[in-house]
């Protein structure tokens, strides 16, 4: 056992190590929640030790000071850090803190997302831009002008009277550009770049201004710095907000101003909802005190202000140990590298095994077994390796290689050329024939309930399946030979196959496993052709006319369906007493939406998410799941998606408010 002292001292070495490593080489070794759990630990012991306390201590101090490599820049006043909580408790005893010192509870705050990038203070003089400087120690940060001078986002020049004011905000790299930039990586043979806040840094400190042109660099503008006190200067945050945005500097439309604590709290859970529909990545929420004469009462420390406070989200990325690379054969043969991993807890559930993707994905991203590992798990998105961490004098195993054979069956694996995906092409692989049952039986398909990997496996190593078709013709007697089965569990498994004979045909087809046909595809299909023989007759021009459809969806049943063994399948299906339709809904109620197609975002009063979807379908509508030009309008209710709503504004596509729903319904027209 270290005492408090040799503990602080530890803990001050560690991070001094870390920050240097994220700061100045923009290459964290750790995740962001291990580096804020040891600030935490050390904050804890200076507060129980206040001996132990010092102006030294990281926990005073901001960033690290710059090194030579760009010019230096004081800046006109302080570039602060925020100071974090990481509950509801500690958010309110923050807002009760800064409550009683304004002596009332009525405070206006802004609550904005805090973006995961890096900070930069843009000067500018006479409206004309002179610097930009990175935030360095908070006093003194690196200038990195001819870089931002490449930045679309960062105006040249403003029109204002204001003589000089450095305007502060995030440089980051928008998720969808970090995906179109590593895909661009991949395609050249290059490395990965692990996340955007790092591609950001990196990028924004290039000693060449050609390559930081070449990065998706964007600004976005929370702060505003008047360095000549004068007196047509915005007096609250929320003037300042849409002063840079007339100044055409991006802001945050998904910020909210609101009054007292218990609305700031609200304001705060809807971040938590809605983090991934934000274009960017966010790693907690920003709460600000709007009236600057209240935060100047409120004042700062030497490391942050008083007035605002950075609520941080569950952290996403996670280091652990890759214990072995493994490949999994999918429904179409396609051979799938993945992580096992020492379990490790992710965004609130615990991950031991994550894709990678394919083949180059592994070299690209260099991951061995033994290697310490970046998982990381956003929202719904299935875990993933972002890259290993290298450690000082780690022997590392040599370089993971694909195996020539099929890990099921022994059968040859073969990666075409030109493709990224590797393939078992022995028709006869029980791995493939597996998944395909599987996936037919799943919840989201025909749900037969009991029909699961280790059952489906035992029918087919039994011999008495071989497809989805032989599942109808299997009886009682077969099933209770199989070990472990009695008369009744074969009774209660043949009864659920048997079932789902009924189930729509919208089930049937996500059932087979028809390449991009997701379940808006196959409801939408389904309800415009209402049978399987009706169907098997559409053209692809019939089929891509359907909302939720387009040209790839239509072209890819095309295929399906011409294929004779699918066709044979169907037939067999069919044969077995498979209905293959999609019954009408009855509904007593006026068809008032038929062929409209209306998009549902947040929640409407009254309704469930599935029941507001039902209430459109009973009026001979449709419901799928994301906005397009095809869409007659969106409803949007409270906490909407962000991502429908902006798609709807950009498409033109009229906006209902959730309180008009039940007009909509009974009219059929968007309400005036
Ligand atoms: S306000 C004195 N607002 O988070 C006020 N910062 O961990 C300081 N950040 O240095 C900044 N989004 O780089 C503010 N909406 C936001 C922010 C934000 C991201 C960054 C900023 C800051 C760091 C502190």
């Amino acid at each position: 056992m270290s005492t408090p002292a040799e503990r602080a001292a530890e803990l001050r070495a560690q991070l001094a190590y870390h920050s240097e490593r994220y700061y100045r080489d923009d290459a964290p070794e750790i995740p962001d929640s291990d580096y804020d759990a040891l600030v935490r630990e050390l904050a804890l012991l200076e507060k129980e030790h206040p001996e132990l306390a010092s102006e030294e201590s990281p926990t005073s101090k901001i960033g690290v000071p710059v090194t030579g490599a760009f010019a230096p820049v004081s800046h006109g006043q302080l570039m602060l850090s925020l100071d974090n909580v990481f509950d509801e408790n500690e958010l309110t005893e923050w807002a009760q803190r800064t409550a009683s010192s304004l002596g009332r509870e009525d405070i206006a705050f802004s609550v904005e997302p805090k973006i995961d990038g890096l900070a930069l203070s843009i000067t500018y003089e006479k409206g004309r831009f002179v610097r930009a400087a990175t935030r360095g120690d908070g006093r003194v940060g690196e200038d990195v002008s001819a870089n931002v001078a490449t930045m679309s986002s960062v105006p040249t020049a403003i029109a204002t009277s204001l003589d000089r004011i450095e305007v502060r905000g995030e440089v980051f790299i928008a998720k969808a550009d970090f995906d179109a930039l590593n895909q661009r990586q991949a395609a050249a043979g290059e490395k990965l770049f692990a996340n955007p806040r790092n591609t950001a840094a990196g990028s924004l400190r290039q000693k060449d201004p050609a390559m930081t042109a070449q990065r998706p660099l964007q600004f976005l503008a929370y702060q505003l710095v008047v360095l000549d006190e004068q007196a047509d200067a915005p007096r609250r945050h929320r003037d300042v907000v849409s002063q840079l945005d007339k100044w055409g500097f991006l802001v945050a439309p998904s910020t909210q101003h609101v009054t007292g604590l218990e609305a700031m709290r609200e304001a705060t859970k809807w971040f938590d909802q809605h983090r991934h529909d934000l274009p960017y990545e966010v790693d907690g929420v920003v709460i600000k005190v709007d009236d600057l004469g209240d935060r100047e009462k409120l004042g700062s420390t030497s490391r942050a202000p008083r007035w605002a406070i950075a609520r941080k989200l569950p952290p996403e990325e996670r280091t652990t140990t890759l214990i072995s690379i493994e490949v999994s054969i999918g429904r179409t043969g396609r051979a799938t590298p993945f992580a096992v991993l020492e379990p490790v807890l992710v965004a609130g559930s615990t991950v031991s095994l994550a894709t990678l993707h394919n083949e180059d994905q592994v070299r690209l991203k260099d991951v061995r077994p033994g290697d310490t590992v970046i998982v990381r798990k956003a929202g719904d998105v299935i875990p993933e390796v972002v890259g290993h961490v290298p450690l000082k004098g780690q022997r590392r195993q040599p370089a993971w290689q694909f195996p020539s054979s099929c890990p099921e069956c022994d059968g040859v694996l073969i990666r075409r050329d030109g493709e990224s995906d590797t393939y078992c092409v022995n028709v006869a692989c029980p791995a493939q024939a597996r998944a395909q049952i599987q996936h037919f039986a799943s919840r989201a398909a025909m749900d037969i309930e009991g029909l699961g990997e280790q059952r489906v496996t035992q029918l087919l190593s039994a011999g008495v399946i071989r497809d989805v078709a032989d599942l109808y013709s299997l009886d009682v007697d077969t099933v209770a030979q199989l070990e472990g089965m009695g008369d009744l569990s074969a009774s209660a498994l043949i009864g659920a196959i048997r079932g789902s004979a009924d189930q729509p045909l919208h089930r049937v087809l996500i059932g087979l496993g028809i390449r991009h046909v997701g379940p808006v595809a196959a409801r939408a299909v389904a309800q415009r052709f209402r049978s399987a023989s009706e169907l098997l007759a559409a053209s692809s021009d019939d089929l891509a006319a359907i909302d939720g459809v387009g040209p790839v969806i239509a072209a890819s049943l095309v295929t399906f369906l011409e294929d004779p063994d699918n066709r044979f399948v169907l037939e067999r299906l069919a044969r077995a007493g498979v209905a293959l339709v999609e019954p009408v809904i009855e509904s007593s109620l006026e068809q008032t939406l038929i062929g409209k197609a209306v998009v549902v975002t947040g929640t409407l009063d009254g309704y469930s998410r599935d029941g507001a979807e039902a209430a459109v379908l009973e009026r001979g509508g449709t419901s799928p799941g994301s906005v397009s030009k095809k869409t007659y309008c969106v409803v949007v209710g409270a906490s909407p998606g962000a991502n429908k709503v902006n798609k709807a504004t950009e498409l033109g596509i009229p906006i209902v408010p959730g309180e008009r729903f039940a007009e909509l319904l009974a009219t059929g027209l968007v309400p005036e």
